[in-house]
């Protein structure tokens, strides 16, 4: 691409509230990419748009522009529909897990092109890796016939999806510009875009452990990632849901694991089946198959065959045993009555602190890590009963878990949960 543009100019304007064209866009993603534009440029840009915000148009030319800096997949010589679902990530989500078999054995594949966990959400690929021998990396022909063969497949991105996008979010990161819906919205959606899928589900999270605190943030944030979606030919529809309290009973890698098979076995917790069912209808009416009853294929076993054959597809053994903390630490209940605060947030960085997610990208993660609840908000709970079990490889690290939940439980507090679903929005 030519050098038609000045960066200075391109912050200027967006400084000062002038619309920026699709060619001054195209142009400072690209040169950003390619290392024309360095770090400073690009975080005084980024700041400008924390503050100004995008108009849809400009929007649309960034997204656009993030996908173009790799490569768009084609899935069409799949020969069946395709969809994918993103969440914006929670405490114990690991819906993803169950839901990509089960929309797989109803007749659409799943391609997930899933990230790694930073800060208090866990990672898809991090729960996934405490299954032995499972493994993240799948390259470009074994993925296809994965999907051809198994139907669905959960794997690590290559540096071909999106490339702008990591560069922007690693900036981002350290200039504090995550928090912009426009940059958020076109960072999440040139990824799911470029990916390839006919349909996409979004699981857009609001409450105390999500990025999104408000509902009408998430709210906003479903919005412009539906327009988006749809405005590049995908068919995209988001439910917004609760984050206030952390997702079915347990929030680590190996117990994520543990609770989705028990899912794939008709059992579960009632949440988490409930929204893996919910997404799964969503799924499959967006990839033109609502004559199927995703509840069916979870009773009768044909998702728990599919799990099976994904996992073993990429390496893993799926009757192994999952690894087990060396460490555990009991938190009793405080009080008798009603559970009505399980503080979300505070369970995922006590989960982190216990070692199951990374403060930094080149962190390990501990498979065995995490805490299990043993009763939902909600739920009647006695004086003196277990209610946390926290587990770590490293005893040392529970006083600071500890830490972390100061707070997160109440009991009678008067509080009311949001419901589960809380929107759903469309086109
Ligand atoms: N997840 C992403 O992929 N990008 C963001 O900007 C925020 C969450």
């Amino acid at each position: 691409m030519s050098n038609a543009f000045d960066a200075i100019d391109v912050i200027r304007a967006k400084r000062d509230g002038v619309p920026l064209s699709a060619g001054q866009i195209r142009w400072v993603v690209d040169a950003y990419t390619r290392g024309v534009v360095p770090d400073e440029q690009m975080s005084a840009l980024l700041m400008a748009i924390f503050f100004r915000g995008m108009s849809g148009d400009e929007l649309a030319a960034w997204t656009q522009a993030m996908i173009d800096s790799g490569e768009r997949k084609d899935l069409s010589s799949l020969g069946r529909p395709t969809a994918d679902k993103h969440s914006t990530g929670g405490v114990g989500d690991k819906i993803t897990l169950p839901l990509a078999p089960l929309v797989a054995a109803c007749g659409v594949a799943v391609p997930q092109l899933s990230g790694r966990g930073l800060g208090h959400t866990g990672g898809t690929l991090d729960k996934l890796e405490a299954v032995p021998g499972w493994r993240a990396d799948v390259h470009e022909e074994a993925y296809l016939r994965q999907l051809r063969e198994v139907g669905a497949v959960i794997c690590a991105a290559g540096n071909d999806l999106a490339p702008a996008d990591k560069l922007l979010y690693a900036l981002r990161d350290v200039t504090g510009t995550v928090e912009s819906i426009p940059l958020i919205a076109s960072s999440i959606m040139s990824k799911k875009i470029a990916e390839g899928a006919d349909a996409l589900v979004l699981d857009v999270k609001t409450g105390s452990g999500a990025f999104m605190k408000s509902a009408e943030d998430a709210r906003t944030l479903a919005r412009t990632m539906v327009g988006l979606g749809e405005a590049a030919g995908v068919r995209t529809v988001a439910l917004v849901t609760a984050m206030d309290r952390p997702l079915g009973r347990a929030a680590g890698n190996a117990v994520e694991v543990a609770e989705s098979v028990e899912v794939l076995a008709g059992g579960g917790p009632a949440d988490v089946v409930e929204l893996t069912l919910a997404l799964a209808r969503e799924m499959l009416a967006g990839a033109g198959r609502d004559d199927v009853d995703p509840a069916d294929a979870l009773a009768d076993g044909r998702a728990m065959d599919v799990w099976r054959a994904m996992i073993a597809a990429q390496g893993g053994d799926p009757d192994a045993p999952l690894p087990s903390p060396a460490e555990t630490h009991v938190v009793t209940a405080p009080a008798t009555g009603t559970l009505t605060r399980l503080d979300a947030f505070s369970l995922g960085v006590a989960a982190w602190r216990l070692g199951a997610g990374r403060a930094r990208k080149e962190d390990p993660v501990s498979a065995a890590a995490g805490v299990v609840w043993r009763a939902g908000v909600g739920e009647q709970v006695t004086a003196g009963q277990p209610l946390l079990e926290l587990q770590t490889d490293d005893a040392a690290r529970i006083p600071r878990a500890l830490e972390a939940l100061e707070g997160a439980v109440g009991v009678d507090t008067g509080e009311q949960p949001l419901p589960l679903i809380l929107d759903r929005i469309t086109a």
